[in-house]
């Protein structure tokens, strides 16, 4: 039993958990039940390879897995991809879905998961990524690249303009195959030159832009195939798909036999290949991608002109001088790229060269004249490669400033060779694979690193080869291969490819991965040539012969030969000649230095992005399906260094996966979990390691994921949950009806309670959007009748405004009695509003005075006092008033004592007297102690009479008042004064009411002004005796 993450548990676990898997979901996981039982072969990630050590181990999991066409395996986040030599069912429209937002580990493995992990990642993490494509020819890395760019082209948004752009994209595919890949003994469909593509994405991740850099395009392949191999595909295409006017038009015959640079590989045809069908696409691709008929035509006439130059001959006169034989060839020539031809004709046979300042024409021998027609071939083509990549990338290019775009790049480069007979091109092909090797080695192990940072673990030192050693040795300023062969090309004197080797011998000599013939020992010495070194690489040993090293890093072409090509009118090859290359005498770099700096450069660019793996393995040699050829196999393992991948990615912990999945998947097997843990993730995830049993050395838990460091705990695991599962299992094949029976139970309780729940839930949700309808409803109306005087439709519409209103109020009333803001009021609180908005300034005021205190009015005597002349008014009206403490006020009428005339007063009570008062004015004072006794009437007017000694002048004598609330006033001053025995109520009796009151002048005339005249004069009697008594009785006391 192996860890699997089967949709069909996911769906069984889903079901008992109630989550809701779409219909079709749930019909697509049952039919896929077979597929996940095929992908439980072997392990999905070699992770969790028990015996990660053990290489065997690794290969017999490639194997099983391979002999059920399980092509893809993970080690972690790289893609292990071994090619199945067939065309396999999982690369249609409805997979590319499947893989769409699933995570990597949840489904198996799959050039589509990488690449959606990969986009993913760059949407999210807003940062460039990029895909490196490793593996020897043949082992399927250009066929994983357009998977990853069809991915993209098909599930990336896209309008229009974009889907142009995908279609480009594609096209440039075969475009750049025909010119750039031919057929090896290795792969059919070899490219002989080194590819990254970017391709650019805008801020909603859509294609919007891309961009290609070639490298080293394998040029001598144009005058030389090994047999068994093909010149690039174009020429071929050319003359099986093009029609006979175009073959005409461009002297060409159909049979390729007859063109030399054709027949040295004597292959013209592959039966896997059908050259005129990819003719046809290719002329197609090309008007996608926005070539121009006259572009086309032009560069056919070079493609045929190169075919025409192979076939150019020489001859040698008697004297040595060699001479053109094949005078068609030059008319050919001098027709299909516009050249002089006698010019042409001159620059094939010699030499121009510049000594001391002057130019010399020395003519060449027939084999100098041979490689310098060849030189001019392979540079027609190498630039005129260059120039197709940059006019792909010109359609390609960025056409609106897309802000915020993000980047994926895709390297598709030539993986470790390793043939008979390597020579300058393996050399630089395998230093390539040396830096590529260098930067995975850094980058996996550097994201390892920050894994365990971010996770909070510590790191744990890892062993691993470091091939900077043999970086070194090839790139070394002075000291590394590169520049001793540059060296070797530029010393003056007589130089060859055996004085470059001995000169290696010389300086790199001890070197420990670098043996010649003459530093080997015994043994080595016979596997080895004497025109060989060998450089011990990461992935193994090769042998290099050195034969041919130094023309092909010299690259030279004659400088005649480039001025006749910057004569040419055909503007490809005038953009490819240029004028100033001619006149320029400095030297061009070499070769080697060249492919040195472009790799430079390309670390640079992988080195700023998230890099993805994928490592592609040829199962076997023959090209065949189903054959798994084990020695090859552990080849490449070796080479592609997925031992030490592997070692690196197990250094501590096999497997790690986020809280949230483990918990999700495991949590059936604990009760405390099941069926949903509601606490910390981190929580549940300790509750149910510990349920299950898990020692503190197998596990560490990160931040957010935990970190299992056997895959035998894991595989544990698994199998309890495999076998709580099991019961589900009789059910599918018919066995164990109990079980059965008891599961389906389990099902119905379980869906009748969450219908039941779901029901409640859905019924209050509709009820409270029938609520919000309903209100919405009653406010559009009120709205509607908002100027309407106050009815049921308007109700609740202006209730509200009034209380928004009012609460709006209350949190901004003016804080001071300066502040005249006041919110605006709806029309039908405008009354309320005016109200308020007095009561509130008041209170203010009020709450104002009272918060002056008695000791304020020693800073203005101490300020003014003797000092104003207006101090003694100042401090009455100013702060005698507020120093009371006013208990009792009410309005009541005040009748002069003479005249009794009525007057308008305020009558306040305090503690210890009673004053009237004109506004703020205090017109008289009525000490408690100098009252003596409040008089009223017993009939039902409001007058009552407060008694003061006359003799005492500070009082004013009695007040005759008048109020509406006389009982209220009365018996308040009454109590205040403590003077209730002194409140006389006179009876009806107007005499003895006077007699008693013993009334003052003032309150007699104030009560006659009461009656009419006639009781005035008897009034008037009865008052002066009342009087004279009252004087007697008093004087008789005394
Ligand atoms: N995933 C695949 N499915 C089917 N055939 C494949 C696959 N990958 C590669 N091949 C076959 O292998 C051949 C070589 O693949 P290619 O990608 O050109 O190799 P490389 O670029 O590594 O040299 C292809 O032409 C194709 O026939
Ligand atoms: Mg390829």
């Amino acid at each position: 039993m192996r860890i699997s993450f089967l949709p069909t548990h996911n769906y069984f676990l889903s079901v008992l958990q109630g989550c809701h898997h779409r219909q079709v979901d749930i019909v697509r996981l049952v039919m896929e039940s077979a597929l996940t039982a095929r992908d439980r072969v072997g392990v999905q990630d070699f992770v969790l390879l028990e015996n990660y050590n053990s290489e065997a181990a690794f290969i017999e999991n490639l194997r099983r897995r391979f002999r059920e066409n399980l092509v893809y395996t993970y080690i972690g986040s790289v893609l292990v991809s071994v090619n199945p030599y067939k065309e396999l069912e999982i690369y249609s429209k409805q997979q590319m879905e499947r893989y769409r937002g699933v995570s990597f580990y949840e489904i198996s493995p799959h050039i589509y998961a990488l690449s959606d992990n990969t986009y993913r990642a760059m949407r999210t993490e807003r940062k460039d990524q990029c895909i490196l494509i490793s593996g020897e020819s043949g082992a399927g890395k250009t066929e994983a690249s357009k998977k990853i760019l069809l991915y993209y082209a098909v599930t990336c948004p896209a309008n229009d303009h974009m889907a142009a752009l995908g279609d480009r994209l594609l096209q440039s595919n075969p475009v750049l195959e025909a010119f750039g890949n031919a057929k090896t003994l290795r792969n059919d469909n070899s490219s002989r030159f080194g590819k990254y593509m970017d391709v650019q994405f805008d801020f909603r991740g859509a294609p919007v832009g891309g961009h290609i850099l070639n490298y080293l395009l394998e040029k001598s392949r144009v005058v030389h195939q090994n047999h068994g191999e093909r010149n690039f595909h174009i020429f071929y295409q050319l003359l099986e798909g093009g029609d006979d006017d175009l073959l005409h038009r461009l002297d060409l015959d159909r049979n390729p036999q007859n063109y030399k640079y054709l027949v040295k590989g004597n292959c013209p045809r592959v039966s896997s290949i059908s050259d005129k069908n990819n003719w046809k696409t290719v002329m197609k691709a090309l008007s996608v991608i926005g070539f121009s008929d006259e572009e086309v035509q032009k560069l056919l006439n070079i493609i045929a002109s190169v075919l025409h130059l192979g076939n150019t001959h020489f001859g040698e006169g008697e004297e040595g001088e060699t001479h053109i034989t094949t005078e068609t060839q030059i008319r050919n020539l001098e027709k299909l790229l516009g050249v002089d031809g006698s010019a042409l004709r001159e620059a094939l046979t010699h030499k121009k060269l510049t000594a001391k300042g002057e130019e010399m024409i020395s003519p060449l021998n027939f084999e100098q004249a041979m490689s310098a027609r060849d030189a001019l071939a392979k540079a027609m083509y190498g630039r005129t490669f260059t120039w197709l990549v940059e006019k792909i990338n010109q359609s390609l290019a960025l056409k609106v400033n897309s802000k915020g775009s993000s980047v994926i790049g895709l390297l598709d480069i030539y993986g470790f060779e390793v043939l008979q007979h390597n020579s300058f091109e393996q050399f630089c092909i395998n230093y390539c694979n040396e830096k590529l090797q260098q930067l995975f080695i850094e980058l996996t192990l550097r994201s390892e690193q920050e894994e365990y940072e971010t996770e909070g673990i510590a790191w744990e030192t890892v062993k691993y080869f470091d091939n900077k050693i043999i970086c070194d040795l090839i790139e070394e300023k002075h000291k590394g291969i590169i520049s001793i062969l540059d060296e070797e090309c530029l010393r003056p004197g007589e130089t060859c490819d055996i004085s470059f080797l001995e000169k290696l011998e010389g300086t790199l000599g001890g070197h420990p991965h670098f043996v010649t013939h003459k530093l080997a020992n015994g043994k080595t010495r016979r596997v080895m040539s004497r025109e060989e070194f060998r450089l011990l690489h990461y992935a193994g040993e090769v042998n290099y012969n050195v034969n041919g090293f130094m023309d092909k890093n010299n690259d030279l072409l004659n400088r005649n030969l480039k001025e006749v090509m910057c004569q040419s009118d055909n503007q490809i090859l005038n953009h490819c000649f240029r004028r100033e290359e001619v006149i320029d005498q400095k030297r061009p770099e070499m070769a080697a230095t060249q492919f040195k700096n472009s790799l430079m450069k390309l670390m640079e660019i992988l080195m700023s992005k998230e890099p993805s793996y994928v490592r592609c393995i040829k199962p076997n040699d023959a090209k065949q399906p189903g054959r798994f050829d084990e020695v090859l196999v552990r080849h490449q393992v070796k080479y592609l260094g997925l031992m030490e991948n592997l070692r690196v990615r197990r250094a501590g912990f096999a497997y790690r996966r986020r809280f949230e999945a483990f918990l999700q998947r495991y949590k059936p097997l604990c009760p405390d979990t099941w069926p949903n843990w509601h606490g910390k993730l981190a929580d549940g995830v300790s509750t149910l390691v510990n349920h299950l049993g898990y020692k503190a050395e197998e596990y560490k838990l990160g931040r957010s994921k935990i970190f299992i460091r056997f895959p035998k705990t894991l595989f544990t695991t698994e199998d309890a949950l495999e076998l709580m599962l099991s019961l589900s299992k009789p059910c599918l094949n018919g066995s164990h009806w109990l079980s059965f029976l008891i599961v389906i139970g389990y099902l119905c309780v379980v869906i009748v309670i969450q219908s039941g729940w779901r029901g409640m839930k859905g019924r209050r949700r509709a009820k409270k959007r029938r609520e919000a309808a309903e209100l919405i409803r009653r406010f559009i109306k009120g709205f509607i009748y908002r100027h309407e005087e106050y009815c049921p439709e308007n109700a609740y519409f202006l209730d509200h405004v009034r209380y928004s209103f009012l609460m709006k109020l209350s949190k901004n009333l003016p804080k001071n009695v300066l502040d005249r803001n006041w919110p605006t009021p709806p029309p039908s609180l405008v009354e309320a509003s005016e109200h308020l908005q007095r009561l509130h300034l008041q209170n203010m005021v009020m709450k104002y005075c009272r918060r002056i205190q008695p000791e304020w009015k020693k800073q203005p005597s101490e300020i003014f006092k003797d000092q104003k002349d207006s101090y003694p008014q100042g401090v009455g009206s100013c702060f005698g008033l507020q120093t009371w403490c006013v208990s009792y006020g009410v309005s009541v009428v005040k009748y002069d004592r003479r005249g009794f005339k009525p007057r308008p007063r305020q009558l306040l009570l305090t503690n210890t007297y009673a004053v009237l008062v004109d506004r703020t004015k205090i017109k008289q004072r009525i000490d408690y102690n100098a009252l003596r006794g409040i008089s009223v009437s017993s009939l039902s007017d409001g007058m009552f009479v407060l008694h003061m000694p006359n003799e005492d002048n500070k009082q004013k004598g009695d007040a005759v008042l008048h109020c509406n609330h006389v009982i209220e006033v009365v018996t308040k001053l009454a109590m205040m004064a403590s003077k209730i025995d002194h409140v006389n109520i006179n009876p009806g009796r107007v005499s003895s009411t006077l007699t008693v009151f013993c009334l003052s002048c003032s309150t007699y005339h104030l009560i006659l002004s009461l009656f009419s005249p006639v009781w005035r004069a008897v009034l008037s009697l009865l008052w002066l005796g009342a009087r004279r008594e009252s004087l007697i009785s008093s004087g008789a006391q005394s």
